[in-house]
């Protein structure tokens, strides 16, 4: 399996949660718990530009991991830059940059 990393634009909708958001966009993100505790579906994203869910585990301490099931977009943020496993990401999403040395802060 090709485990290259691919940073793509995901459009969310208000406080829509980032799972969601990457399902309706065709990205297959692995999931198990659906509640932020397995980190099944960890990705790299921002994390200022999430609330958490019921107050669980998404947004994690280092290294800009986000748990997508358990974190929403705030309120007026429409894209957020996500980077996720190439395999996972249909041809439709256009990539980004995949310079390593990028920061997906605005
Ligand atoms: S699916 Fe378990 S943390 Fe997201």
């Amino acid at each position: 399996m090709n485990n290259e990393l691919v940073t793509v634009e995901i459009t969310v909708a208000d406080e829509e949660k980032l799972l969601r958001a990457l399902f309706k966009q065709g990205v297959k993100m692995p999931v198990q718990c659906n509640e932020g505790f397995c980190g099944t579906c960890v990705c790299k994203s921002n994390p200022n530009q999430f609330n958490e869910v019921h107050d669980q585990l998404g947004l994690l301490d280092y290294e800009d991991n986000v748990l997508p099931c358990a974190v929403r977009a705030k309120k007026g943020i429409n894209k957020i830059i996500v980077e996720l496993p190439a395999h996972l990401v249909p041809e439709h999403l256009s990539r980004l940059s995949n310079d390593k040395n990028s920061d997906m802060r605005p």
